[in-house]
C-alpha cells in the first residue's frame, strides 16, 4: 500500500520518490507494525518499479489487448508494482499476485482487481529474461529500441547517452545497467575541517576511488548520524562532484590566486569543498546562487568554514560583480541531469528532449558571464551533471566561437589517477567506468 501511495504521488504530483518516501515510511513506523525490513522492502519496490518501468510497460502491454495509454494510471501502477515483485524480486509468485490483487481490491475495486489478477497471472508465466526476449525488438533491427526496452530508458535518452559515450554495444549496455543500480553513498571530508580517518573511525566505510577526501559508506550506513556531517565539517557528495571541484582548484594558475567564484552554487556541495580548499590557500570564495531558498542551503553548507567566504543570491547572467574580478570560477550550470539517473529513478521518464532547448540559452549565458568574471590568465570550470553533448561540448564550442578570448586547457592532469578520461581536453566521467555520476568538466583559461 505504501509503495503504491508513493508511486501515485510521483505520477500525479510530479513528486520525487526520494522526497515522497521518507515521510510515508515515518508515518508507517509511527503507526507501528512496520520495521526496518518493511521499510527496505517498500523502498526497493518503489525505486525498482520506477527504474524498470520501461521494461515492465512493454511486458504489461504484451499481456493486455488495448494500448497502455488507455489503462488508468492507478491500475498501471498496481500492475507495474506486481510485475516488479514477480520479475525483479525473490517474492514468491503466489505472494506477489495475491498481495497485488488485494491492493487492487482495496484501492481500485473488485472489477479492476480481476483484471489485475488476469494480467499478473500471464506475467508470472515466464521470467524476466524470457519476457525481455519476447517483447524487445531485435538488436540488429533497431539497436536503440532494443536497449531502451531491455535497460528501461526512454529511447531518446539511450540515443543521447550513446552519442556522448561513443563506442560499441558493450559500453552503452554497461552504462545503462549502471543507471539502474543504486549508487553508493559517498562522503567528503572537507579539507582542514575533518579527515577521512576521522570519518572512518565512526562509521563503516571503504576508501574513495579517486578523491583523496572521499569515503564510500557501507550499505545501510546513516550519514545524517555522523557528527562531522551534522556540523558541516564533512558532507555527502558524489565523487564526481568532488573531482570537478578539485580539478578547478588544482588547475595551474600563474599570478594571483586569491578570489574564487562559484556562480551556480546551490545547494552548495561543490561550494563547500571549494571554500575549504580556498581557506587552506588563503583564498576567499564568493558563492552565488539565483534562487534565494537555494542560496540559504549554500549558507548552511558553508557555515563554519574557517576561511573567508560570502554567499549571495544573484542571477549569474546579470551578475553584480565587476568583470575580471576572480582568479578561478566554477559554473556548474542547470542541466537535464541525465548524468544522475541512478539517484532519481523517475527522472528519465519525466525529462523530454525539448527540455534541452530550455537550458541551452541559459547554459551559454552563464558560461559567457563566467569568462567575463575571470581575470586574464584565470581559470573557468564549466560543469554539468549531464553527458548530453548539447549541454557539454556543443555549449563550450559555441561560446568559445562566439566570444573568444579563452582557450580550452587539458583537464585530465587535474584528475590524477582517474582512468578512461577520453582524448581531452575536457573530461566526461561515467557511472559504469568511474562509479560516479556522469559529470562533465571543461577547463578554460582566459587569454584576452
Ligand atoms: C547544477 S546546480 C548546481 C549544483 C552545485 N554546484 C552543487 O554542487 O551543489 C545549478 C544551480 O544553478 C542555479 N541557477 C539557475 N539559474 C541560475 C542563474 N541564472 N544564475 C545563478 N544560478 C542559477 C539553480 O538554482 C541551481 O541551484
Amino acid at each position: 500500500m505504501l509503495a503504491f501511495e508513493a508511486l501515485r504521488a510521483v505520477d500525479e504530483r510530479d513528486a520525487y520518490a526520494n522526497l515522497v518516501l521518507p515521510p510515508l515510511l515515518k508515518k508507517a513506523r509511527e503507526k507501528g507494525d512496520f520495521d526496518g525490513r518493511d521499510a527496505a522492502l517498500a523502498t526497493e519496490l518503489v525505486y525498482g518499479t520506477l527504474r524498470r518501468q520501461g521494461t515492465y510497460d512493454a511486458i504489461i502491454s504484451a499481456c493486455i489487448d488495448r494500448p497502455l495509454r488507455e489503462v488508468d494510471p492507478p491500475v498501471l501502477d498496481v500492475l507495474a508494482l506486481g510485475a516488479h515483485q514477480l520479475l525483479g524480486t525473490r517474492i514468491p509468485t503466489h505472494a506477489a499476485v495475491s498481495a497485488s490483487v488485494e491492493l487492487a481490491r482495496v484501492v481500485l475495486g473488485d472489477g479492476r482487481a480481476k483484471f489485475v489478477n488476469a494480467v499478473l497471472r500471464k506475467i508470472s508465466q515466464q521470467d524476466l529474461d524470457a519476457w525481455v526476449a519476447q517483447v524487445a525488438p531485435p538488436y540488429d533491427k533497431d539497436a536503440e529500441d532494443h536497449l531502451a526496452v531491455v535497460h528501461s530508458h526512454p529511447r531518446w535518452v539511450v540515443s543521447a547517452l550513446w552519442d556522448a559515450l561513443g563506442g560499441g554495444r558493450a559500453g552503452i549496455e554497461d552504462l545503462l545497467e549502471a543507471d539502474n543500480e543504486r549508487p553508493e553513498v559517498t562522503l567528503v571530508a572537507r579539507p582542514g575541517r575533518s579527515t577521512t580517518e576521522e570519518l572512518a573511525a565512526v562509521t563503516e566505510t571503504l576508501p574513495g576511488r579517486w578523491s583523496p577526501y572521499a569515503l564510500r559508506m557501507a550499505e545501510g550506513g546513516e550519514p545524517g548520524a555522523i557528527e562531522a556531517v551534522k556540523d558541516g565539517r564533512a558532507g555527502v557528495q558524489d565523487e564526481g562532484s568532488q573531482l570537478v571541484a578539485l580539478a578547478l582548484a588544482n588547475a595551474t594558475l600563474e599570478g594571483s590566486d586569491a578570489r574564487w567564484l562559484d556562480g551556480c552554487a546551490g545547494p552548495g556541495g561543490k561550494a563547500a569543498l571549494l571554500a575549504a580548499l580556498a581557506s587552506e590557500r588563503g583564498a576567499a570564495l564568493l558563492a552565488s546562487e539565483k534562487q534565494p531558498h537555494r542560496a540559504r542551503l549554500v549558507e548552511r553548507a558553508l557555515a563554519g568554514n574557517p576561511g573567508p567566504y560570502q554567499v549571495i543570491a544573484a542571477d549569474g547572467t546579470r551578475p553584480p560583480w565587476r568583470p575580471g574580478s576572480f582568479d578561478r570560477v566554477l559554473m556548474d550550470v542547470p542541466c537535464s541531469g541525465l548524468g544522475a539517473l541512478r539517484r532519481r529513478p523517475e527522472a528519465r521518464w519525466r525529462r523530454r528532449p525539448e527540455d534541452l532547448d530550455g537550458f541551452a540559452p541559459l547554459q551559454r549565458a552563464l558560461l559567457t558571464e563566467a569568462l567575463s568574471a575571470v581575470r586574464v590568465g584565470g581559470i573557468v570550470g564549466y560543469a554539468t551533471c549531464s553527458p548530453h553533448l548539447a549541454e557539454t561540448r556543443v555549449v563550450v564550442d559555441d561560446v568559445l566561437k562566439k566570444v573568444g578570448g579563452a582557450d580550452l586547457i587539458d583537464a585530465r592532469p587535474f584528475m590524477p589517477g582517474v582512468p578512461a578520461l577520453g582524448d581531452g581536453p575536457d573530461v566526461q566521467l561515467w557511472p559504469h567506468l568511474h562509479g560516479t555520476d556522469a559529470m562533465y568538466l571543461a577547463l578554460l583559461r582566459r587569454t584576452a
